[in-house]
């Protein structure tokens, strides 16, 4: 027999790993809600031609990383291995513009990358990202950084070290262009590496955050916060004086680029030293140019995303991962029959107090429906579930209307009518 196992770079997400995400995204999603961000969902193939243009044809992701193929009709398409490239067509697509002066979006989704497996890098992970268009001010950056600052705090993560940096602008940024291609062109012993060398013409920035070549050219490398012009560098200091006036904590680092074209002045990185190789958790940036580029209207933006299943491990190495729990504290019915005609009643009632919004509302949680088993087994198996009260329902009681309620913690039994047990059941469920 073939046996089969989740493709290499991906993987499962079994329930109790699955409590960690729901953690993690609920309070992404009312974090989200108290800055403005309403939620947009995308899909997660586009046309290869849309992530070329905006991630750059020269990038790691676009040349290495991509899954690409051809559908039915011939077409080139890519899963997508970011997010932002689909949100800003769909801003665009549907006039997002036009409905009001600025437009927050955030996604939560899997995106797909082709990169060689490791502890925190996989080919299908889960981004949660934010954009922000049409707010060029720097307020907007120092907004969504307050975003990953806070957010990063009330996970609990207090390690995760805010970066920032600006590449500059069209104005200023041809010019330090210039002073790292002749630098590249300098270096020797080892010469860069065949991406870095094929690069220096199209895409040098792309040798400060190369794997190979980035750590060894990092301390002689010309630094851009030497070119920044006059409004460049405001732009920058401004947002380091709203983030100081926040109480937000970050590092001024000069050799942070980004391994993304679509970036213009502010970019940011959140690190963890508890992660080992795989240290970013989050990134992003301002991006002026794309949606104009893209055929959209001359609309600034700037965004973030970042990695769960990164953010996930290191809260767990942090022990900062109180996921999710499911409701230790409330009540769990179980409904069990005794007998064959017990079945259709048994049913009914499992049926009954499944949908009580009133139980619902209590958070009790209601199993059963082991009708076939002997009686020993439904309670094995309500034991198992960590049930507290087991409705048993025999032939004969289903002939005179009644019901039998055992307490599982305590082994007590009480007799009731049926008529009677939802609104005995809410009793129990409501703390005295
Ligand atoms: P990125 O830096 O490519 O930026 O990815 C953001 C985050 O996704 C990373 O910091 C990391 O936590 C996570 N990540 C990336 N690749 C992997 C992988 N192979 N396995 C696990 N996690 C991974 C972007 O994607 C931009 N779209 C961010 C952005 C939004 N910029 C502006 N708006």
């Amino acid at each position: 027999m073939v046996k089969y196992q989740a493709v290499r770079g991906t993987k499962d997400i079994l329930p109790a790993e699955a409590l960690h995400f729901q953690k993690l995204e609920s309070t992404a999603r009312s974090l989200f809600g108290r800055f403005g961000f309403d939620e947009i969902r995308t899909p997660t193939f586009e046309t290869v031609d849309l992530f070329q243009r905006s991630l750059g044809e020269t990038t790691d992701v676009v040349q290495k990383e991509m899954y690409v193929f051809e559908d039915r009709g011939g077409r080139k398409l890519s899963l997508r291995p970011e997010g932002t490239a689909g949100v800003v067509r769909a801003f665009i697509e549907h006039h997002l513009s036009q409905n009001a002066p600025v437009c927050k979006l955030f996604y939560i989704g899997q995106m797909f990358r082709a990169e060689r497996p490791q502890a925190g890098r996989y080919r299908e992970f889960w981004q949660i990202g934010g954009e922000y268009f049409g707010n060029a001010s720097p307020v907007a950056d120092a907004e969504v950084l307050l975003f990953l600052h806070t957010l990063y705090n009330r996970l609990g993560l207090i390690e995760a070290r805010l970066k920032i940096n600006s590449l500059g602008d069209a104005n200023c940024r041809p010019q330090y262009i210039q002073a790292l291609q002749e630098f590249l062109k300098t270096v020797q012993n080892p010469p860069l590496c065949e991406d870095c060398l094929r690069r220096i013409d199209k895409n040098p920035l792309r040798a400060l955050d190369c794997k190979i070549d980035g750590p060894r050219i990092e301390k002689d490398v010309p630094q851009i916060n030497t070119y920044w012009c006059e409004p460049c560098r405001k732009h920058f200091d401004t947002v380091r004086h709203l983030l100081d006036k926040a109480g937000a904590k970050y590092e001024v680092s000069p050799r942070l680029v980004r391994g993304l074209d679509y970036y213009t002045r502010t970019v940011f990185e959140v690190t963890t030293t508890l992660l080992g190789a795989q240290d970013a958790l989050a990134a992003g940036g301002r991006y002026d140019r794309l949606v104009k580029e893209l055929g959209g209207p001359d609309v600034p933006a700037i965004g973030f995303a970042l990695g769960s299943e990164r953010t996930i491990e290191a809260l767990k190495v942090a022990h900062a991962d109180q996921p999710a729990r499911k409701e230790p504290d409330a009540l769990r019915f179980f409904v069990a029959a005794l007998g064959e005609t017990a079945i259709p009643t048994a049913f009914q009632v499992l049926a009954l107090l499944r949908t009580s919004p009133e139980l619902a509302a209590k958070k009790v949680l209601v199993e059963g429906g082991f009708f076939d088993k002997k009686l020993g087994g439904q309670l094995t198996i309500a034991a198992r579930m960590g049930s507290t009260h087991c409705v048993i329902l025999g032939d004969d009681e289903v002939q005179k209307g009644d019901i039998t309620l055992k307490d599982l913690r305590t082994s007590k039994q009480e007799s009731l009518k049926q008529k009677d047990l939802l609104s005995h059941l809410l009793s129990l469920a409501t703390p005295a």
